[in-house]
């Protein structure tokens, strides 16, 4: 397990097997790791401090609980809620979930307890851990979203993630993120009502990102997180039916992890905020090329579903790899891209 702040990579230390009691041999000198082997996991979004750069992606650990039973939840940079709206959801009818051969399909409608609830029963659970928490939000109009950031800033989240790409609901969602004057008109509000910052959540779905991301920056955003899931469908080629209720959903897992990488790096060219990058993240090779791309952080969504501790593993191995690069930073990632 790794230290919170710092990793101490050490080459392994190959030892005698002992079994009478005891103390083992040492077959070969201990190394000694000079101070430069100290690999610094630290980063920095939008002026919150995260201890690594993996976070959990909204959606794919609901407020933690669940998940509390398989590790500490200190061990993470950062915790995104399951997506908020101001009063209780139930969601959309089933079937909701649909597996596909490189990742899923969901279209779950927001179902949530209400901001209020979030507030009272669940924000108290997340503050025993020493992890940063981020709470996802979705308005049916843009003033649903000014009153949740105010509630959520005074109850003391550590940032807000404006969520304009759910491709799931009727009103908001996807119709405040695939329109750059309306991108601008929830970040407004969101960011007049908030005193943490404002990270806003980009739908993949759109011809061009960066007009987004450019209105999004414009309008005064602190970060962007992106990409949300690419809309999809699924047929039953026996009954004809679509398998989801709603005929359509969004699309997450592996699949998506080229698209998140190209959109990640064409953001990064074009706005100068920090950007949380995600989608199909399930290999600590997966989030370095995020980084690289432009990303200062990473969340890992869909790979919890498989196995609740890819985000602590995706860490591990980006530990390693940017120790193995030489690096004393995992921050030194970001934007590193040597674009042809
Ligand atoms: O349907 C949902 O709850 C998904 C939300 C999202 O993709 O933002």
């Amino acid at each position: 397990m790794l230290d919170r702040e710092k990793v101490n990579i050490q080459p392994e230390i190959v030892v005698g097997q002992g079994g009478n009691g005891q103390k083992p041999e040492q077959t070969s000198p201990a190394p000694q790791p000079p101070e430069a082997s100290y690999l610094d996991m630290s980063v920095n979004l939008a002026g919150v401090t995260l201890k690594n750069p993996v976070v959990v992606a909204s959606g794919t650990f609901g407020f933690g609980r669940e998940y509390s039973q398989f590790f500490d939840l200190s061990e993470l940079g950062g915790i995104c809620c399951k997506g908020l709206t101001l009063y209780p959801r139930e969601g959309n009818p089933a079937p909701r979930i649909a597996e596909t051969s490189l990742g899923i399909l969901n279209s779950v409608g927001l179902q949530n307890p209400g901001v209020d609830v979030f507030i009272q029963q669940e924000l108290p659970f997340l503050r025993r851990y020493d992890v940063k928490v981020i709470a996802n939000i979705s308005g049916n109009t843009p003033e649903e979203y000014g009153v949740m950031c105010e509630k959520l800033s005074r109850a003391g989240v550590d940032l807000i993630e404006v969520n304009i790409s759910c491709p799931n609901v009727k009103a908001g969602g996807l119709a405040y993120g695939t329109r750059p004057e309306l991108a601008a008109e929830v970040t407004k509000i969101a960011k007049a009502h908030s005193t943490v910052p404002v990270m806003v959540k980009l739908s993949p779905n759109v011809t061009d990102i960066t007009e987004i991301a450019k209105a999004v920056a414009d309008a005064g955003a602190d970060a962007l997180s992106l990409i949300n899931t690419l809309r999809g469908m699924r047929i039953d080629v026996n009954t004809r039916r679509p398998i989801l209720h709603m005929n359509t959903g969004g699309l997450s897992g592996p699949a998506v992890l080229p698209v998140a990488v190209r959109m990640v790096w064409e953001t990064a060219s074009a706005v100068r905020l920090p950007i949380l990058g995600m989608g199909g993240v399930s290999r600590a090779e997966d989030a370095a090329q995020l980084m690289l791309a432009g990303a200062s952080a990473v969340a890992v969504g869909t790979a919890l579903f498989a196995d609740p501790y890819a985000p602590l593993k995706v860490r591990d191995g980006l530990a390693e790899l940017a120790a193995k690069q030489g690096l004393s930073a995992v921050r030194e990632l970001t934007g590193g891209v040597q674009p042809w």
